[in-house]
Parts: structure tokens; sequence; C-alpha cells
């Protein structure tokens, strides 16, 4: 069964981007993905230290929750990061994941890196914010998020930003409900 993984980057279960984790789940179940969602608010995961030990020894010094990780991401068919916008980033939980990610390249010239990111996927990316016009402020989170997908294997990456979140819930917003229209485009090619 093919495997989709979702990434949501806020604490807040009953926030905004539990909900578009949920949302997209549905999509992945229906078209016949087994989905996981990772809080990663629920996991330990230390901040990359930065040591380069992965460069050595092709893993992560660090054994912690990122560890199981690290498979989950090489057997994903989909991988979805869901954050909520903090101060004009994605979330510090998101942040760390990613950073951690870093254990899967290996340096294979003077800034040059090879991805092992296991089999080709599907990328999505939904970030969350407060502002009404979010959509237009926070452009370049999303961009940052998708070129990290591609650089972790997907070459098709539909992404979203979803703004107002305080004033319209998630599953009434048609900022959500196109992002979810091209989710299940993206899941049926
Ligand atoms: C620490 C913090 C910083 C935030 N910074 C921004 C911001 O810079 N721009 C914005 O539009 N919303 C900002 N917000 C609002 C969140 O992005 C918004 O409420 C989001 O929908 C929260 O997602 P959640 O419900 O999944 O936790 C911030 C919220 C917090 C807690």
């Amino acid at each position: 069964m093919k495997k989709m993984l979702l990434i949501n980057g806020s604490a807040r279960k009953e926030g905004s981007c539990s909900e578009l984790s949920k949302m997209t789940s549905e999509k992945g179940a229906a078209h016949g993905y087994e989905v996981e969602i990772v809080h990663l608010d629920d996991l330990k995961i230390a901040n990359c230290k930065g040591c380069l030990y992965c460069k050595e020894h092709g893993e992560c010094q660090t054994k912690d929750d990122m560890i199981p990780l690290h498979k989950k991401v090489q057997d994903a068919d989909v991988f979805g990061l869901v954050t909520p916008v903090y101060f004009g980033a994605e979330s510090g939980l998101m942040k760390n994941f990613i950073d951690r990610l870093y254990a899967l390249l290996d340096r294979i010239g003077p800034g040059q890196y090879s991805v092992r990111f296991g089999k080709p996927k599907k990328g999505i990316v939904a970030v969350s914010c407060g502002a009404p016009d979010g959509n237009m402020t926070y452009h370049g989170i999303m961009s940052h998020l998708v070129i990290i997908l591609r650089m972790f294997g997907s070459a098709d990456v539909v992404s979203g930003v979803i703004p107002g979140a305080a004033m319209t819930p998630v599953r009434e917003s048609p900022f959500a409900k196109d992002l979810m229209d091209a989710v299940d485009f993206t899941l049926s090619t």
C-alpha cells in the first residue's frame, strides 16, 4: 500500500494545522494511501547539533525520535509539511524537524549533496496563518518548504497558504478548499 506521511508542525491538536492535516489525510485515504500524521509536539526531537557526524557515518548521532522519522520520510510516497506561520516563518517545531533531515544528505563534492530521500514522492505544503492577507504575504515560506520537498524527492508539489485562521474555520476556508482540490488532483495522477 502506498504511504502518505504528514508532518504537523503545530502543537495545537485542535488547531488549523491539525485540521488541515486531517483534511489532507482524508484525501489520502480516499485515494487508497496508508496515512500517518506525525504531530511533532508529541515527539522528543533535539535540535541539529551541526556536528557533521552524519556526513562521516551516514546517520545522525542524536538517537531520539527523529531516527524512525528518517526512514518514514524515505518510505513515503507522499510527503506533506503542515505548519503555522510564526513570526514570518515556519514554526520552530517544523524548522527543527527540517534541520534534522540533514542526516539524509551525503556530501559528494564541495558544496554538492546527494539526498537519500528513498522513493520518489509527491509533496504537499500547507501553511496556516492568522493574517487575513497571509496568502499574499507568506508566499516565501511556502516556496521555501516547496524547495525542501523538491530536495527530498518530490518533483510534483502542491502548496497553499491558508490565511485568516482565527476568523474562518479551516473546513470553510476557500483557500483550504482550493488546496484540497489540488491535493485531490495530484493524488489522482
Ligand atoms: C508564536 C506565534 C507567532 C505567530 N506569528 C504569526 C505571523 O507572523 N503571521 C501570521 O499571520 N500569524 C502568526 N501567528 C498566528 C498563527 O500562524 C495562526 O494562528 C495559525 O493558524 C496557527 O496554527 P494552529 O492553529 O495550527 O496552531 C502566530 C502565532 C503564534 C503562536
